[in-house]
């Protein structure tokens, strides 16, 4: 091979995901029961369905303005009001990206300078590490205490005068933590009083059992102009595909996003926002049944794991639970390499969500309850044999 010049060292040299070795080794393999994927497994809304069709059918299918169609800003603007308290004007407050991985980038782009530190309590969803990694940041991990709970004065010991921000996940991917309001005021306390961003990402804000709740921190005194506000329709309307988020923040933020969105990916596809918007004026009671069913299955994974001798905390959030697996003497890594040869379940290992979490599991529930018992049983059969 010719010798060319090399490549890019940000993005090279990011850390790299284990997510794949795992599918590949699935590949092909019909057996295979899948506890690794970040996708609820209900339909879309007809609505939303019907709403991208539609527009396509009157030929909307030219560049979008680069926020996002004003009717669509507009319905975000009162479901923001309604559903988080958050007050924006739709003109100044609201752009439409590509899914919240993307709004998560925008984020990224619009605050931080090569040399910023950023706090991530960890485990925490993978994409912040890299994110951080693309864009020079140094980032300051905070391990969660043992319930997962964020360390909030291991935090406040952290703030440098590098200290750009603070990213919080409530309710949380992988660890299912979602922050009680006492925790979400006291980060929100030393966002302001060291002047901080604090970047919110509330993709998960509909998945909530027991007596959780879920405050948006733009809505709490002071906060609407610190806060960067990340959500998505992908995980709420099971439209993973539809690749359609957004994000609420203070004018000159969505205006310096607006520039890079602009210059990186001109707009977000243009008959899919009138999907989302159509899935926005649906009543939120079509949301009831789902979650109880996503909470039968946590109960499940989580009673399940428990009688199997795994340390499990149980999730207050999201779909996700995060077994810790020390006393089975086996890393993640090698817990899940075996598991999918001898047993043929997929399980993502911790550790490429951070550094404390080497010893242990994330599963994802969101699977058919019948195929996640099935599930347990054979993670019952892998745990005897060792
Ligand atoms: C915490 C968190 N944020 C953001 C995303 C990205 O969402 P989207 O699929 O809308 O890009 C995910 C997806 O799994 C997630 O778990």
């Amino acid at each position: 091979m010719v010798k060319m010049k090399e490549l890019s060292n940000k993005i090279r040299n990011a850390p790299k995901s284990k997510i794949r070795e795992l599918f590949d080794l699935a590949a092909g393999r019909s057996d295979v029961i899948s506890l690794g994927i970040g996708q609820p497994d209900f339909s879309t809304p007809q609505a939303a369905i019907e709403g991208n069709i539609n527009a396509l059918k009157e030929n909307i299918t030219y560049y979008a303005p680069t926020k996002g169609i004003p009717e669509l800003l507009q319905q975000l603007e009162s479901k923001l009001k309604s559903v988080n308290n958050i007050k924006t004007a739709w003109k100044d407050n609201i752009i439409i990206a590509n899914g919240g991985s993307q709004a998560l980038s925008l984020a990224f782009a619009s605050i931080f300078n090569s040399g910023d530190e950023i706090i991530i309590s960890s485990p925490n969803f993978i994409s912040y590490f890299y994110l951080s990694a693309f864009f020079g940041l140094r980032v300051i991990e905070i391990e969660r205490k043992n319930d997962f709970s964020p360390d909030i004065t291991k935090i406040k010991e952290s703030i440098t005068d590098k200290t750009k921000a603070i990213l919080i996940n409530s309710p949380n991917n992988p660890t299912g933590y979602s922050l009680t309001t006492k925790e979400l005021r006291e980060i929100v306390e030393i966002v302001k009083a060291h002047d901080l961003y604090l970047i919110s990402d509330e993709v998960y804000e509909n998945y909530l059992y027991d007596d959780s709740k879920h405050t948006s921190p733009a809505s709490l005194k002071d906060m609407f102009e610190r806060t960067i506000t990340i959500n998505a329709m992908s995980k709420l309307y099971s439209a993973t595909g539809f690749r359609i988020g957004y994000v609420a923040a203070n004018k000159d933020i969505i205006d310096t996003m607006e520039k890079y969105h602009q210059y990186t990916v001109a707009g977000t596809n243009h008959a899919a926002q009138y999907g989302f918007l159509e899935a926005l004026k649906i009543d939120i009671s079509f949301f009831d049944e789902i979650l109880k069913s996503f909470d039968e299955r946590r109960l499940l994974a989580y009673t399940r794991l428990t009688e199997l001798g795994f340390e499990v905390i149980k999730p207050k959030g999201a779909f996700y639970i995060m077994p810790k697996i020390n006393e089975f003497g086996l890393t993640g890594a090698e817990f899940s390499k075996r598991i999918m040869k001898n047993q043929a379940v997929a399980i993502v290992p911790g550790n490429i969500f951070g550094s404390y979490s080497e010893y242990m599991l994330r599963m994802s529930y969101a699977t058919k309850l019948e195929k996640l018992e099935e599930a347990m049983n054979r993670i019952e059969k892998f745990v005897k044999t060792l």
